[in-house]
């Protein structure tokens, strides 16, 4: 039976999930947290959606064999695309939340507005974005906006740099004037969502989905009488040995 004071394990390919364990800090101080950032293999964005799977499955079994875990957040868009389902089938006592690009809460903003979701390829090919697109497209002209690169460059620490700008130039620069709204659909993003910004301009909105993926998980754990009444803690664990992935994820998460 999960308990008031196990972990709330937040999983990513890397340290993007961080972006959505600060949005859930926010919101629940009091809880105990157990990330997990798979860096040794990050980018999962390329892979095959098999791989995907693994990858995650594995993630998932490792934290559960370590601690007792009473919700886990899946904080990758592309791990949430790829495996949810089989989460959800395989751990079926566990509450399971996973994130998925904001489109909705950008449609509610923007109705029959133009906009932009960027994110990992798997995000972008997989079947569930395929459903979001056929919900939300019929009304909004929805373009896809793949970035390759700007994953690896985050987890290389290199957010500041005239590098990351020239990335950012070259994959939305053929989108300024041209988006109401641009959904980050990849948690790594927020954490260069200021540089985006100057590149599209004060006439484009930012969104994304960690929000709201904070509130549901409250929302989840207030139903089951399960949040946690005593003191906050956050423990940060990565599959790369490299204490710089570790150190990278602190900067993150109190930058
Ligand atoms: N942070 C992940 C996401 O939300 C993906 C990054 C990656 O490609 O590994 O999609």
């Amino acid at each position: 039976m999960p308990r008031k004071d196990d972990y709330i394990a937040v999983l990513d390919s890397g340290v993007g999930g961080i972006s959505v364990l600060r949005q859930l800090r926010k919101l629940m101080p009091n809880e105990k947290y157990i990330y997990y950032g798979d860096s040794a293999n990050a980018p999962y964005g390329n892979r095959s959606t098999e791989e995907v799977r693994d990858l995650t499955m594995a993630a998932v079994e490792k934290i559960l064999a370590e601690y007792p875990v009473k919700a886990l957040v899946v904080a990758c868009n592309t791990a949430t695309s790829a495996a949810i389902k089989l989460l959800r089938e395989r751990f079926s006592d566990l509450i399971i939340i996973g994130i998925e690009p904001a489109l909705k809460l950008a449609a509610d903003h923007f109705p029959g507005g133009r906009l932009g979701v960027m994110a990992t390829n798997v995000t972008l090919r997989e079947e569930k974005f395929e459903r979001l697109m056929h919900r939300f497209g019929t009304e909004c002209t929805i373009s896809k906006i793949p970035a390759p690169g700007l994953v690896e460059l985050i987890e290389a620490g290199k957010t500041d740099s005239e590098e990351m700008d020239r990335l950012l130039q070259k994959l939305l620069g053929p989108y300024v004037g041209r988006l109401d709204a641009l959904v980050l659909g990849c948690t790594h993003y927020p954490f260069v969502s200021r540089r985006i910004a100057r590149v599209l301009g004060q006439d484009t909105v930012l969104l994304h989905g960690g929000k709201g993926t904070a509130r549901e998980t409250l929302r989840r754990l207030e139903k089951a009488g399960l949040l946690h009444e005593g003191q906050g803690q956050v423990l940060i664990r990565s599959s790369d040995p490299n204490p710089a992935a570790t150190e990278l994820a602190w900067k993150l998460l109190n930058g």
